[in-house]
């Protein structure tokens, strides 16, 4: 395979690359008819393999982004590729006014996995499981954000009912005991990252994504992630919800701590609200374990995970597993959708968390993040260091962030040059999400790369 240690075209700056007249004409199409609110460089993808991916020129790109967190089996994976062809050629849809064959398959290998990698866990949605067939129950939708979004409707309903029942507990204060409508409050995270709907986009605390449309919905606290201490003065009993990413992505590969988990566990039981875990982006065998919060003790557990990206290598799904209680108190008609739970992302779905679920591709994962880390410190270890350029590096599994000194854009552009695909996250930070097929090899050429990127010092440019 070519390996693109230095510039292909050294010509030309990073990122201003004059497309061919082929590619020139698509991209000229795309910005003429389409509504565009993403800066892209001028490449036209075509197709990929595995972790590989090639441009309209046959060029050669090592993808350390898979699709953001998505394509976690690689790009035209054989059987999810055959899977498709078959169920496409049977039933791709039918809306959620019948049964189809596939949904409750994906939904009882959700469950099971998820239930398998808690070990003897207790709390939370792990809380009320029975052999008589009591346990988390699953909603599909068609993408994180809509999977946010019903999260955060069940937990107002959750909410309301619980105020009405009188369970609150003798030290309700806030004139809950008098209006349960009171009980509404969702507490969201600085950095968070939870999608762009009026909900998602309210409870992600972002000014450059919310500003532009503000007024969002009422009833949302913002605290600071990983301040324990804090968290007493912003969850109380008129919280319903707190969302909270166990890493978050978006925000710049930051892990919540042990303590932090463990305090939001405790307040959410003590004031009655429910605790939805989105690991939308650091879920599904990213981190080496099924859930990111399989690395955390048993009194970390939420009520509610949040899922999509990888769930069906690439074709439009999202989920909500929530815990049999909550289960219990959403009715028919309370929520729906006219594209989620389809048999096509189902099949699709059920094949991609058979193959995430299983333990030797789940250490897979754990080897291959070891090595990650391992090669990023040792091969760019001149460039880590508190007054140096990358300031520190973070991490669990295949979800690696650099924290760079600046900007890392140029370093991004300069990458892109040289065949490696990289996707920056907030705070000056770079993400490394290759599929999590990935192999050593291609880390090894990955990490050849930024190097030499960063020995050419593109922000000097
Ligand atoms: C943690 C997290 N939540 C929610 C979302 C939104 O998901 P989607 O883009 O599928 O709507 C994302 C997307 O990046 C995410 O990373």
């Amino acid at each position: 395979m070519t390996i693109y240690l230095s510039l292909t075209d050294p010509d030309r700056p990073a990122g201003a690359i004059p497309a061919k007249k082929e590619v020139a004409e698509n991209i000229a199409r795309y910005e003429k008819y389409t509504l565009n609110t993403y800066a892209r460089p001028p490449i036209v993808f075509k197709h990929g393999k595995g972790c590989k991916i090639y441009d309209q020129d046959g060029k050669q790109y090592i993808d350390f982004t898979a699709g953001i967190a998505v394509n976690a089996l690689g790009h035209a994976d054989d059987q999810v590729a055959a899977i498709i062809a078959d169920q496409a050629a049977k039933l791709i849809h039918l809306s959620n006014l019948y049964y189809n064959e596939w949904a409750g398959h994906l939904a009882q290998s959700l469950v099971r996995a998820t239930l398998a990698g808690a070990g003897t866990c207790s709390h939370g949605l792990y809380r009320d499981v029975s052999p008589e067939g009591l346990g988390p129950k699953v909603f599909f939708s068609n993408s994180g954000t809509e999977a946010n979004e019903g999260a955060l409707k069940f937990a107002r309903k959750y909410g309301k009912l619980l105020a009405a029942s009188g369970k609150l507990g003798s030290g309700v204060s806030h004139g809950l005991k008098t209006d349960p409508n009171l009980k509404y409050n969702i507490v969201s995270f600085t950095r968070g990252f939870h999608g762009r709907s009026m909900g998602a986009l309210s409870v992600t605390t972002n000014p450059k994504y919310q500003d532009p449309f503000t007024p969002l919905i009422p009833g949302i606290v913002h605290a600071r992630y990983n301040m324990p201490s804090e968290v007493a003065a912003m969850v109380d009993e008129r919280t319903c919800a707190v969302i909270v990413e166990p890493i978050q992505g978006e925000g710049g590969v930051h892990a919540a701590s042990v303590e932090f988990l463990r305090t939001l566990r405790r307040r959410c039981d003590q004031v009655g609200a429910v605790l939805i875990y989105d690991e939308i982006q650091c879920g599904l065998g990213r981190t080496g374990k099924f859930w990111a919060h399989h690395h955390y003790p048993a009194d970390c557990a939420p009520d509610i995970i949040t899922l999509a990206k990888p769930l069906a290598n690439g074709l439009p799904i999202g989920g909500i597993i929530v815990s049999h209680t909550i289960a219990d108190l959403i009715k028919i008609g309370d929520h729906g959708t006219t594209f989620g739970g389809n048999p096509l992302a189902c099949r699709v779905g059920h094949n991609v968390v058979s193959r995430i679920s299983d333990n030797q591709f789940l250490a897979s994962v754990q080897e291959k993040g070891e090595y990650l880390k391992h090669q990023i410190k040792s091969r760019l270890g001149s460039f880590i260091g508190a007054d140096r350029i990358i300031t520190e590096t973070r991490g669990t599994g295949l979800i690696q962030g650099l924290q760079f000194d600046r900007d890392p854009s140029s370093i991004v552009s300069a990458a892109l040059d040289r065949g490696l695909l990289l996707v920056s996250a907030g705070g000056n930070a770079i993400r490394l999400i290759p599929p999590l097929v990935v192999s050593k090899d291609e880390i090894d050429q990955g990490v050849s790369i930024l190097v030499d990127v960063l020995k050419s010092k593109p922000w000097e440019a």
